[in-house]
């Protein structure tokens, strides 16, 4: 099929990417015209693994190029995409005006009869809306939220856990715009991948619900490893064993400095101001008592800095290990890594950050940090080292190597991913969180 994507950055490159490589014919669209020749050269705007090396293949094949003017390409078009940011905004709630924008360009470019597919994250209520601007020129909408994440998206795009489409009310409208997308996605469904046919508020709202629940379990495994701490428990072995109960799950109960991102943090902001919109006052209370106790997590973190170097931070080495919100990412959008690291360098501290891909990210947005890209060369002179972010090569340091550069062996583990008992046979004073 033709599609085109309208925004390439994270989710739009790769979602590009992925339709080429399921064979259809791909127009990615975006106003950045550094990053539509980055990604027509085959070089990926950001770091992703496998996703270079998927572009330049499908490159290879002609069936994808980007472009910052389609012009008159869109009217050949089957079946756009949208997949523009939706940032939060000053109040709290997702910016629209990057959607706003699409639809404009689709409604002067795309033919009738064809369809948009919306996978940007946006408010409940925000499909209808645009689905009766698109129908002035009979244009469908189907709204398709993504739940790739970051580090996986090339494997989620093309294997993901759950399809889901919102609708058109209209019976005949929506068997035609549902068969548009079976299309586009037919090698997935052949696969068996669940796929969950419903009306536009609920798509919308399964896609910040889902974030939104991740969201609350770290929060609450964050929360419990604050009585751990005070009564002497420890909140990983306890993950464990709750963990075990298949209703529960181990996974996202990972305790630490909390949960960061250009999504989850963003995303249960938006579901908030939605609560509060539609009157949901429970929801709106949850989702702030998940923000709040995640921002305390970073608070938390500083303090225990500040209490394992003796009260003042000025002119203290600091090593941060870790800069990206999480390992196999260069992102440091609300990082938790990235902003510890920027408070301790406030507070007085002389801050050095380690991380193997976000330093030249890091470089342009704080230049009056120390980055260091080798590790070992990073804990040089170190009098306390904090793990931020679990990346392997981090995680898999040797206590008693890490030992010979440092000034002090004392460590903050901030994700709980080190072997305590390790690094204090190695001499280490070691911290974790609720442990
Ligand atoms: C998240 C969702 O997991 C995806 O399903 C969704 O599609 C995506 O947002 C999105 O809306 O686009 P992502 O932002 O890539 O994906 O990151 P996650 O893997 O969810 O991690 C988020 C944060 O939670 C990271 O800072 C991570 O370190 C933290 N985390 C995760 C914890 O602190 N503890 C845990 O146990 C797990």
């Amino acid at each position: 099929m033709k599609i085109s994507v309208v925004g390439c950055g994270y989710l739009g490159a790769v979602h590009a990417a992925c339709m080429a490589e399921l064979g259809h014919d791909v127009l990615g669209i975006d106003v950045d015209e550094t990053k539509v020749a980055a990604l027509s050269a085959g070089r990926a705007p950001f770091y992703e693994p496998g996703f270079e090396e998927l572009l330049t293949r499908v490159l290879g094949t002609g069936r994808l190029r980007f472009t910052t003017a389609p012009g008159d390409d869109l009217a050949d078009v089957d079946l756009h995409f949208i997949a523009v940011g939706t940032p939060q905004s000053g109040t709290g709630a997702a910016d629209l005006s990057y959607v706003d924008a699409a639809i404009t360009t689709l409604l002067a470019g795309a033919a009738p009869g064809s369809v948009v597919v919306g996978k940007s994250t946006v408010p409940v209520g925000t499909a209808t809306q645009l689905a009766d601007r698109l129908a002035e020129r009979d244009i469908a909408l189907v709204w398709n939220p993504e739940f790739l994440r970051e580090g996986f998206a090339v494997a989620d795009t093309l294997h993901p856990d759950r399809i889901v489409y919102g609708v058109p009310a209209d019976p005949t409208d929506a068997q035609e715009a549902q068969a548009a997308l079976d299309a586009v996605y037919r090698d997935l469904l052949e696969e068996g991948i669940p796929r969950i046919v419903t009306d536009y508020p609920t798509a919308e709202l399964v896609k910040t619900a889902a974030n939104s629940f991740l969201a609350t379990k770290i929060s609450f495994i964050n929360a419990m490893a604050h009585l751990c701490d005070t009564a002497g428990a420890d909140v990983t072995v306890l993950a464990d064993a709750i963990g075990h109960d298949p209703r529960i799950g181990r996974r996202f109960l990972q305790a630490g400095v909390g949960f960061g991102g250009g999504c989850l943090p963003k995303d249960i902001r938006a579901l908030q101001a939605s609560a509060d919109l539609h009157g949901a006052v429970h929801l709106a209370d949850l989702l702030g008592r998940v923000d709040s106790i995640n921002r305390e997590q970073r608070d938390r973190i500083v303090e225990l800095a500040r209490t394992h170097v003796g009260g003042d931070l000025s002119g203290r080495a600091i090593t941060i290990l870790g800069a990206a919100f999480k390992p196999l990412s260069d992102d440091v959008r609300d990082s938790p890594a990235l902003d510890v690291a920027s408070r301790l360098a406030d507070l007085g501290a002389e801050v050095t950050v380690c991380d193997p891909q976000a330093l030249p990210v890091v470089a342009r947005s704080h230049p009056h940090l120390t980055l260091e890209d080798d590790p070992r060369a990073a804990l040089k002179g170190a009098e306390l080292v904090l793990l931020l972010t679990e990346w392997d090569q981090f995680v898999a340091l040797d206590p008693a190597e890490a030992a010979t550069g440092v000034a002090e062996r004392v460590i903050i583990d901030g994700r709980n991913a080190l072997d305590p008992v390790a690094w204090r046979e190695a001499g280490w004073t070691y911290a974790g969180v609720g442990r």
